[in-house]
């Protein structure tokens, strides 16, 4: 970090420079104002600058005016004579980061200056974030900057063109729907509908005509036509979330429309012809299911032209700031509140927490921390508890009860705990879990070995094809 001193007064130009040496910075100084913006209009790169009122020539005001003209984010910190309590105001009206009043201690300047220095860094990374967020890593409001979700963007837009059938698999809150709705809107049946389908919170009749329609009196209550959701979404894209909840009579009758195009309503014997692209997701294991034989494995093969499998949150930490920043700007918008930024200590929080609720449980705590911010930065109290202290909840309680406790039972059960978090937290590598644990990975294998903890080899490989194009 450069700091240019301004001041004519010799004495004090050295002790400055002196002080701020030894805490490291690099220091420049010029006597006048017309030689401070000599520096500043060459190419040195200055950080702060610490300015006297009082200067010959071209006066302290003029050059701070002159400054915040050619360089707006470049702090100023001003230095005044005691008695010039005018000069403080005039230089803060001007836009001066700060005013120290002469005689000062040099606490007081250190101190000053690395608040400057602090605001100015966290001003740029904000900056930084705001454009890596407007301009490379959302598409269609989806936020990622990870190798993974990088591929998912390229997977996206190759994949929407197309008439292609979509399979989206991921955990709860990954960002399924998000990323069906991107698909129909990258489209060319964008203009037509984008219907969505719940199957797995309606019964298995009521899905059923709501998908195809119905005639008047095919089944009590049906007391009028109605058209089904394939029809609504003729020329479009039908959404079909859970899909692993359907039951595999209604799967034979959407494999019927997704082979034939065609299908009847309830009640009636007529077909009809539809022209739908089916976007799938599921949260469910399908494999696992088609081996329970509940789910068909020709209907799997139908929708599962392209899949695209979207990554936990837990495994790109890499977009948390990016997702926090945008969830910030979010929320402060809904709440008509200015909540610019994160204290690291918050941030390392987030980092830190393995998010099983993943985007979804990301965003609901940022717009919680927002509503209870009374500042413009959210603090780790605004988190909930069972973020800031993980091993508290987790941990299985260390109270011995009225009935007695094996104690070799607890210290296992601490263990185990330990030992998964830190495995959760370093992705499956056990190297890496063990340097979090300070132990040798040769102990932790044996202790996994001792405790029936399964090393999940596969791990790390499976995060490598997080999105995988069949
Ligand atoms: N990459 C992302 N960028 C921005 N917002 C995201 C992202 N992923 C998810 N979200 C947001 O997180 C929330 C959950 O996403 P979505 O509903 O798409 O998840 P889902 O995978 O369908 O979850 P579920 O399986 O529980 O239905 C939504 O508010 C969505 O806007
Ligand atoms: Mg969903």
């Amino acid at each position: 970090m450069r700091i240019l001193i301004v001041d004519d007064e010799e004495v004090l130009r050295d002790v400055l420079d002196a002080v701020l040496r030894r805490e490291g910075f690099d220091v420049l100084s010029a006597t006048t104002g017309e030689e401070a913006l000599n520096y500043l209009d060459s190419s040195e790169e200055i950080d702060l600058v610490i300015l006297d009122v009082m200067l010959p020539g071209i006066s302290g005001i003029d050059t701070l005016r002159a400054i915040r003209i050619a360089n707006p984010t470049l702090p100023v910190i001003v230095i005044t004579a005691f008695s010039s309590i005018d000069g403080a105001i005039e230089a803060m009206k001007q836009g001066a980061f700060h005013y120290i009043p002469k005689p000062f201690k040099n606490e007081e300047v250190i101190l000053t200056v690395n608040k400057a220095l602090e605001q100015r860094r966290l001003s740029h990374e904000n900056e930084r974030l705001k454009a890596e967020l407007s301009e490379k890593f959302s598409y269609a409001n989806i936020i990622g900057k990870s190798e993974a979700m990088r591929k998912i963007f390229d997977l996206i837009r190759q994949a929407a063109p197309s008439r292609s059938n979509i399979l989206i698999q991921g955990e709860s809150g990954t960002g399924k729907e998000l990323v069906a709705k991107a698909i129909h809107h990258a489209s060319p049946r964008a203009r037509n509908a984008f219907v969505t389908v719940n199957s797995g919170s309606l019964p298995p009749e009521l899905l059923e005509s709501s998908l195809f329609g119905h005639m008047k009196g095919a089944f009590t209550g049906a007391i009028a036509t109605k058209r089904g959701l394939f029809e609504v979404a003729d020329g479009g894209s039908i959404f079909l979330d859970e899909i692993g909840n359907i039951n595999l009579e209604t799967q034979a009758k959407l494999l019927r429309v997704i082979q034939e195009k065609e299908f009847m309503r309830l009640g009636s014997v007529d077909t009809l012809k539809v022209d739908v692209r089916i976007i799938a997701a599921t949260n469910a294991d399908l494999q696992k299911l088609m081996a329970d034989r509940t789910f068909r494995e020709d209907l799997f093969y139908r929708l599962n032209v392209i899949t695209i499998t979207l990554p936990p949150l837990r495994r790109r930490r890499e977009d948390i700031p990016l997702l926090v920043q945008h969830f910030l700007q979010k929320y402060s918008e809904e709440n008509r509140r200015i909540v610019r930024d994160v204290t690291a200590d918050a941030m390392r929080v987030m980092m830190d927490h393995p998010w099983p609720g993943n985007v979804r449980e990301l965003e609901n705590t940022i717009e919680r921390a927002v509503v209870l911010c009374t500042g413009d930065r959210i603090t780790p109290e605004l988190l909930p508890d069972y973020l800031r202290y993980p091993t508290r909840t987790d941990s299985p309680a260390m109270v011995v009860p009225q009935e007695g406790i094996s104690l070799k039972d607890a210290v296992s059960n601490y263990e185990r705990t330990m030992i998964l978090q830190s495995l959760e937290l370093a992705n499956g590598v056990q190297k890496r879990a063990a340097e979090l644990l300070q132990v040798k990975p040769s102990t932790l294998n044996e202790m996994m070995k001792r405790l029936g903890i399964h090393a999940k080899s596969n791990a790390v490989a499976e995060d490598e094809v997080a999105a995988v194009e069949s």
